[in-house]
């Protein structure tokens, strides 16, 4: 079996560069090269809003892609809380959070996919996450990452946690389904390892470093040492927006943070899991994009 990860779309319908081709680009060369799963690890919308997962999930079904043997997605910051746009909207971010109702974000974001969940098992009657699913051999185990918006200890809400509950939960649905399957596989959007900025843009890259500062992952060491206990083989993970096949902690992890957002605007990345053999061979291809350009009219 081979699977796909790509990570961090951002797709934002209120701008020009929406992100739209690239992920139809980088979906279409998935497709083309007989990949058998697909893992979204989050951020799929730039700003929180439905429009552009509307717009996303027309896109997957075009392309036979809202069916849970082809496609598994979990939820990314963004997808909840969105981001800051522009230097004016630092201001009004806290309370943009503030208005957020966390849960109602995260059960529309399921209810967008829901057909990519089908026959999932959920920890909780009143939670999405986590969950486990099955697609062939392979047990995936799925976290919400994103932390709860605070002023002042998650102020730019990037932050990311596996708190107790979600570790226990997730550690007992290992503990039922992970022996019956080959391999194991733990999503969430958030990273485990520090990462360096890769963005050149000067505003990009000042927001990303205030984000780098408040973009941690906390309890991360804890639920790395129950992934190794579990048997956990790989973790799949986005957020930080670089593309890497790294060791944490002994656990193999894959970042696909890069796959549409890497500073180049003519390249795409997409990270490839082959279970074929003994050892799982993950590698990172890059597809050359070129962007169709609209001509200015006068
Ligand atoms: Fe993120």
């Amino acid at each position: 079996m081979k699977i796909a990860h790509i990570s961090d779309l951002h797709v934002n319908l209120d701008i020009r560069d929406t992100n739209l081709p690239e992920t139809e680009a980088a979906l279409d060369f998935i497709l083309d090269k007989g990949v058998d799963h697909i893992v979204l690890t989050g951020d799929l919308a730039d700003n929180g809003e439905l429009e552009a997962l509307e717009t996303l999930r027309e896109m997957f079904r075009r392309r036979d892609l809202l069916d849970r043997d082809r496609l598994t997605v979990v939820i990314g910051n963004h997808d909840i809380f969105g981001g800051v746009q522009n230097i004016e909207e630092i201001f009004d971010f806290p309370e943009k959070c503030r208005a957020v109702d966390f849960e109602e974000k995260v059960r529309a974001f399921h209810r967008m996919f829901i057909e990519t969940y089908e026959g999932a098992e959920y920890a909780r009657d009143d939670n999405p996450y986590p969950f486990a699913k099955r697609v062939g051999d392979v047990l995936f185990v799925a976290f919400n990452t994103v932390a709860r918006y605070s002023s002042t200890g998650n102020p730019f809400a990037s932050n990311g946690v596996i708190d107790d509950d979600q570790r226990e939960l997730a550690a007992a649905l290992l503990e039922r389904f992970g022996g019956e399957a080959d391999t194991r596989i733990v999503l969430t959007h958030h990273h485990f390892k520090k990462m360096k900025v890769v963005s050149r843009r000067w505003m990009q890259l000042m927001w990303e470093n205030v984000e780098n500062r408040t973009m941690k992952m906390r309890k991360r060491k804890k639920a790395a040492r129950m992934f190794k206990e579990r048997g956990v083989d790989f973790v799949m993970h986005g957020h930080v927006h670089d593309s890497e096949i790294y060791k944490w902690k002994e656990l193999d992890i894959s970042n696909a943070g890069a796959s549409i957002k890497n500073g180049k605007s003519d390249t795409l990345r997409v990270n490839i899991l082959d279970l074929a053999k003994k050892e799982i061979d993950a590698s990172i291809e890059k597809i050359s994009f070129k962007k169709q350009r609209k001509k200015l009219s006068a």
